[in-house]
């Protein structure tokens, strides 16, 4: 006979045991798969190991498998967050209560006309209601769990650093951060899980400096980039899937949101959507701390307090030989001088990145400390998104004369920079360059392929208000 203490301390232990297993899986899914476990536990009883929380849900019961798109972000068109978003033999499935009131697929997934992809036709996504369920997608469904963001551009697109981070990155981490928004949403929101990229070959997403890969790596090293060879075993399989949540991201999609009048570029689409203070902060803390080992902090004057600290904030030129925009050779000196002038006096402490010759660690290093970011338009100006945002922080960015391609003011507005695009020695912000008269404002005239003039004395002045006037002044 066991006595009495031990029985209770061992019906305690039990008790224990069942709750910390039942409490370990996503809530939502909890109670399906538990379900179906406790069937499975009767032909394999114990298990050493978690195989009894087979990630299986049953599709029999209506209530349960109805697709949610998020409120707030089904608006934004390209960009579309869903909870519980099937999958089987290539094509996606939302079970709508009212399918009517769905977002409308062009704005979802539409034909991909800008880039000629057969494989990306409307056949890829279905509206079904709860009645088609099981015709489309059988009893069950095996559970792709946490958050899946799916990039559905094509190979060569992808592979461009500005493109991936400036673009399908921003704007998907600029829709997620808005769900914290979204009523009876749990927060904090999970990480990204996956990165899905159903219509991209082997490693055809990596662009061609070699820094896509790293810089996620860096953010998120327990999630997994998979591509068209992960989506060709799912159809293999022939079984139906369900995202937990999955973000569908499309570009020819978001090129339907009236805002792409305004801004022309794929991320105009979330311009207008409310997001929480400073939603790009954590990515750019994940990938500064996780590739440097620490995170540099400014001070109300810009100046790095910690982990080192510097003389005066930083300012950093960013300077690319190669390529084919450059500066003509008398500006290039004049500006030199103008920048060196500004470090005499104590203003600023002057870096120049070049890019051609440096890591991309060494690069972070500087970039993840510097107050004002200056240089010539151009895929090196994506790297303000790893740059502190503070009310000093500053991209100061040169063009073609007449020329303004909006991309990386796009980035600025978003990340929290103040932008300045310069033409030799004029100068707008963006809130004042729809009245500027210099430019009309958006047009991408052809660049051309001159070299640029900057007058040095101009961006040295930009520099110096920036960092010398009271904080309260920097706001027009
Ligand atoms: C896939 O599964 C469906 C439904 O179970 C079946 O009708 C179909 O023949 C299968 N296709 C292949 C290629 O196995
Ligand atoms: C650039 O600006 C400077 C200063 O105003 C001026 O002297 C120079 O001629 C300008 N260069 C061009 C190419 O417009």
């Amino acid at each position: 006979m066991v006595p009495r203490r031990v029985r209770v301390v061992l019906f305690f232990l039990f008790l224990v045991g069942v709750v910390s297993i039942f409490s370990s899986t996503p809530s939502e899914f909890k109670e399906h798969v538990d379900r179906h476990a406790l069937k499975y536990r009767k032909w394999f009883g114990e298990y050493y190991w978690r195989s009894d929380l087979l990630p299986l849900v049953d599709l029999e019961s209506t209530d349960w498998l109805v697709t949610d798109t998020t409120l707030l972000t089904s608006t934004v068109a390209g960009f579309n967050v869903f909870d519980k978003l099937y999958l089987r033999s290539g094509r996606f499935y939302a079970v709508a209560r009212d399918p009517s009131s769905f977002p409308a697929l062009e704005s979802i997934l539409p034909l991909q006309e800008t880039q000629k992809d057969e494989t990306a036709t409307p056949s890829k996504m279905h509206i079904i209601s709860p009645d088609d369920a099981n015709k489309y997608l059988g009893v069950r469904a095996v559970v792709l769990d946490g958050a899946t963001f799916i990039f559905w551009d094509s190979d060569p697109f992808i592979s461009h650093y500005y493109r991936w981070w400036g673009e399908l990155m921003l704007g998907a981490m600029r829709v997620y951060s808005g769900l914290s928004f979204v009523p009876g949403i749990k927060l904090p929101l999970p990480e990204p899980r996956r990165f899905l990229l159903p219509n991209v070959p082997e490693h055809h997403w990596r662009d061609s400096a070699g820094v896509n890969g790293p810089i996620l790596r860096a953010g998120w090293p327990s999630t997994s980039i998979e591509g068209r060879d992960f989506w060709e075993d799912l159809i293999y399989l022939n079984q139906t899937y369900v995202f937990e949540r999955a973000m569908i991201v499309s570009r020819p999609a978001a090129y339907t949101s009236p805002l792409r009048a305004q801004w022309f570029k794929m991320i105009s689409t979330v311009m207008g959507m409310a997001v929480p203070n400073a939603f790009w902060a954590p990515t750019q803390h994940r990938v500064v701390r996780n590739t440097l080992g620490y995170l540099p902090y400014l001070n109300e004057d810009g100046v790095v307090a910690s982990p080192i600290a510097s003389r005066a904030p930083i300012v950093t030129y960013i300077s690319r030989h190669s390529g084919v925009k450059k500066i003509n050779r008398e500006s290039q000196e004049g500006l030199v001088k103008a920048l060196t002038e500004l470090e005499q006096e104590g203003v600023c402490e002057l870096h120049v990145v070049a890019m051609e010759k440096t890591t991309f660690s060494e690069q972070l290093a500087i970039i993840a400390k510097t107050t004002i970011m200056i240089g010539i338009h151009g895929t090196g100006m994506t790297h303000q998104l790893w740059m502190p945002s503070s009310p000093r922080s500053t991209v100061i960015e040169f063009f073609h004369p007449n020329a303004y391609p909006n991309d990386y003011e796009l980035l600025a507005r978003n990340v929290g920079h103040k932008h300045y695009a310069v033409w030799n020695d004029t100068y707008a912000t963006h809130s004042k360059i729809p009245e500027s008269g210099i430019v009309e404002y958006g047009t991408r005239l052809s660049l051309n392929k001159d070299p640029i003039p900057i007058h040095g004395p101009t961006i040295a002045e930009i520099i110096r208000r920036r960092l010398t006037s009271k904080i309260n002044d920097l706001y027009p």
